[in-house]
């Protein structure tokens, strides 16, 4: 397989992506939502750009008799209206079980927007890293990492839980690798202790500012959910089936 990682949603080039398995990453903390979600329960989710798109989406889906939940942020707090913030620990089975989650955040959901063009997409974190490269040997296709990044620009989390994925890829197996995936290889190899590492990623100090730390350390913890969400492109909604 070839490999290759895209540093930020402001640097996807949709034609790029034709025919590739994509792998969507907002470690901190879009994408660690979604599979925490899925993982307890919630039916789908609905990855939207805007809060008034979200709003929207609530009332047809609400005419459609679902039950249905929003989530995100804005600046990494809760947006007024919704029920959730984007911290994964909100999104309990108790909570969440046969729901249908609206999320809407700055910079994850506008990258999966961002990888529709793709043949398949696969949602992942440091939490299902294991079973997202389970799922892309089985499919042994090309991969895009594409990292959603922060504002646009380059982040560490995103890059270095590329560079674990990237590795557990190449523990048994020879891929043909980029020059930045090879980067993200040698970072992740040469840091496995994840939060040493993202400590000092910017927003890494947003979210410790905001008394975030629980997240932070959920987020980095390796392979604790063995389910691998897919965007369904059809509807634009994210399940794990
Ligand atoms: C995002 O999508 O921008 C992030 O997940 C921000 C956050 O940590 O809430």
């Amino acid at each position: 397989m070839k490999l290759d990682v895209i540093i930020s949603a402001d640097n996807i080039k949709e034609e790029y992506l034709e025919d590739k398995i994509v792998v969507v990453i907002d470690m901190l903390r879009a994408t660690s939502v979604i599979i925490t979600a899925l993982a307890n329960k919630a039916k789908e989710v609905f990855p939207i750009l805007t809060v008034e798109e979200a709003f929207n989406k609530k009332e047809e889906l609400l005419r459609d008799e679902k039950e249905v939940l929003l989530g995100g942020e804005r600046k990494a707090l809760k947006i007024e209206g919704f029920d959730f913030s984007n911290s994964p620990l909100e999104y309990t089975l108790e909570k969440v079980e046969g729901k249908t989650v609206i999320l809407s955040t700055t910079n994850g959901t506008r990258a999966i927007n961002l990888s529709l063009k793709a043949k398949e997409i696969l949602i992942g974190a440091i939490i299902n890293a294991k079973a997202v490269t389970e799922e892309l040997k089985k499919l042994n296709k090309d991969v895009v990492f594409i990292n959603a990044g922060t504002n646009g620009e380059f982040s560490m989390d995103d890059f270095i839980c590329s560079g674990y994925m990237i590795s557990l890829l190449c523990e048994k197996d020879n891929h043909e690798l980029s020059d930045i995936a090879k980067t993200a290889k040698y970072i992740y190899e040469n840091n496995t202790n994840l939060i040493d590492y993202i400590k000092d990623a910017r927003h890494f100090s947003i979210l410790k500012s905001l008394n975030l730390m629980k997240d932070l350390e959920y987020c980095c913890e390796k392979d604790i959910i063995d389910i691998v969400p897919k965007v369904e492109k059809s509807t634009k909604s994210i399940k794990y089936r």
